[in-house]
């Protein structure tokens, strides 16, 4: 059903029976016609023949008549492909009949973890934690759609030496005064008084450092106190996913004391293999061509001298389980780019020790800063890390003043329900139509326009072609058979029928800002053929197919919102 695909597959056909091999003939969009292909122009170097002579050739091999109206060669040897209108239309009443929306689920699905969000336990989730959450999100909701088994893995950082001075901090408090300060999400000052006395204070240092040792050694009084501190910041951290709307519940998280009994065994088997040497003060392993800006190897530091894991030691047993026990392929991990390096080298380490064997494989699917209108990372007016929730309360405010002016007639439960959808939205719709390993500016203004490429620009979109239907008084639409025959028709079924070429490249590439971007070409077509194309003035035959274009329009964009985790009210 994927346009893009059928024309590519007819064209590889004739092109390879004119080169004598296979040839990819790389179909994409012109703004000549509707597709073009230059396979013709590196093929001539091969064959030795001038462009224009083999894309003619391959024109006249090409079984096209069924889908193009027009081919034709232009200028070097470029072949240009009109679709027609006949072949449009079948396609569309097609893709309009799917409740998938003409996108089949995957032919070989496969077990993926998605190792994404990761906060860490009594410290405030940053920016950083925002963004592993929102692109995390769509990955899990775009897989799942195409049928994948999807593991959500929030790798929450609940281990380690800090325990021991947020144990003893906490036993300072009081345990009650503790629980609450974490549970309302004052989270980073608990962090920093732990901290400041950490530092000034040996007393307080040596307890914190004999804590470590009792939480490490399994210490029943220790264990209670550190499952308190972790329960806390899980309840918190489960009201911002909450707030934002995504998937993640409280069988997610599986934090990195989750993989504390895989440590040994896992130590053990990378020592079996042979790959973990004594640097004198750990025991670590050097992953092949990993070197520093000295020349010396890099190390992942698997045990240290006091008996303590690191952090690439837990990802080391997480690989391991994520393959040998839960049989994933795929591994994605959704980590801010400072932490790539890392990364590479843990999945080095992973395949020399055979824990990702092959076609099972390990991505990291990095990201960029938030920055702020000065253009340095995003920080609070007193320089602090911003507060999470504060941010996602400000969309919505400022969301919901939008609405108010934007359509007077809301009720205030309305109102309510848009500046959730489209305050939250706003926010993630900024950061995922963004290429994600770049940086970008968190700008307000700009986020919850109502024009250019944002959320509001899309949901609004939606929202008008609802109420079509609210003004013919179509509650349930049945779909129609769809004809093409205005420019401004044509125009939008190719839009709509790019969709599933879309959804795989992203399968793939996890570039959500090519989805973002799809759903903004597509709404901003739509706005072209409303503009041309009558709908409900429009009578019979034509009236139900526009209609059913409206309808498809509507659901693309709805499904693909959906797919980003971003809500469509019905009205705005
Ligand atoms: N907790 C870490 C942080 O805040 C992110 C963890 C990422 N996932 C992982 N498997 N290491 O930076």
């Amino acid at each position: 059903m994927n346009l893009e695909k059928l024309l590519a597959d007819r064209l590889a056909q004739a092109f390879s029976a004119v080169a004598g091999g296979p040839v990819d003939p790389v179909v994409r969009r012109s703004q000549h016609a509707d597709f073009q292909s230059d396979a013709a122009l590196s093929l001539a170097r091969r064959l030795g023949r001038p462009p224009r002579d083999i894309a003619t050739e391959v024109l006249d091999q090409a079984a096209l008549a069924d889908l193009c109206s027009a081919v034709e060669v232009s200028g070097p040897g470029f072949i240009n492909l009109t679709v027609a209108d006949p072949a449009l239309s079948s396609l569309l009443s097609d893709m309009a009949e799917d409740a998938r929306l003409g996108v089949p689920a995957s032919a070989a699905p496969e077990t993926v973890v998605i190792d994404y969000s990761a906060p860490n336990v009594a410290k405030e989730m940053h920016v950083g934690h925002l963004r592993s959450t929102v692109i995390g999100d769509a990955a899990v909701r775009l897989l799942e759609w195409l049928g994948h088994r999807v593991t959500k893995a929030n790798h929450l950082g609940d281990w380690g030496t800090p325990f021991g001075m947020l144990i003893e901090h906490l036993l300072d408090l009081g345990e009650s005064e503790a629980a609450h300060e974490l549970s309302v999400g004052d989270l980073d000052s608990f962090y920093k008084a732990a901290r400041v006395k950490f530092d000034a204070d040996d007393a307080f240092k040596e307890r914190a450092r004999r804590r470590v040792v009792a939480l490490q050694s399994g210490d029943e009084l220790t264990l209670r106190l550190w499952r308190l501190l972790v329960a806390e910041s899980e309840k918190y951290f489960l009201t911002v996913y909450d707030q934002l709307g995504v998937l993640l519940t409280e069988k997610d998280f599986y934090g990195e004391s989750y993989y504390n009994d895989m440590l040994t065994p896992v130590t053990d088997e990378l020592d079996r293999l042979g790959l973990l040497s004594d640097s004198g003060d750990a025991a670590c392993v050097f992953p092949e061509g990993f070197t520093g800006r000295d020349g010396q190897p890099l190390p992942i530091i698997v045990r240290k001298r006091d008996g303590g894991y690191g952090y690439g030691a837990t990802d080391l047993a997480a690989i391991r389980h994520r393959t040998r026990d839960l049989g994933a392929t795929r591994l994605l991990y959704v980590v801010g780019l400072p932490q790539r390096q890392h990364f590479e080298m843990v999945y080095a380490v992973a395949r020399q020790a055979g824990w990702l064997p092959a076609p099972a494989r390990a991505e990291h699917v990095g990201f960029g800063s938030i920055l702020g209108s000065d253009g340095k990372m995003l920080r609070s007016r007193a320089g602090g890390s911003i507060k999470l929730v504060g941010l996602l309360d400000e969309a919505v405010t400022r969301a919901a003043e939008l609405a108010r002016q934007k359509n007077p007639d809301l009720s205030e439960a309305d109102i309510a329900e848009v500046a959730r959808a489209v305050g939250i939205g706003a926010i993630k719709y900024a950061d995922l139509s963004t290429d994600r390993i770049k940086d970008y500016v968190f700008d307000w203004q700009r986020m919850l326009s109502l024009d250019g490429n944002t959320a509001p620009y899309l949901q609004y979109a939606h929202a008008r072609i609802r109420s079509i239907f609210r003004r013919a008084g179509i509650d349930q639409f049945t779909v129609t058979p769809i004809t093409i025959g205005h420019p401004a028709e044509h125009a939008l079924a190719l839009e709509l029928a790019n969709f599933g070429a879309v959804v795989t490249t992203v399968e793939q590439t996890l570039e959500f800002h090519r989805l973002a971007g799809y759903l903004h070409t597509l709404a901003a077509t739509f706005s072209g053929f409303y503009e041309h194309c009558p709908v409900l003035r429009a009578e019979g035959e034509v009236r139900n197919s526009r209609l059913a274009l409206c309808d498809l329009t509507a659901r693309v964009l709805r499904h693909g919102l959906y797919l980003l985790g971003i809500a469509t009210p019905e009205r705005m």
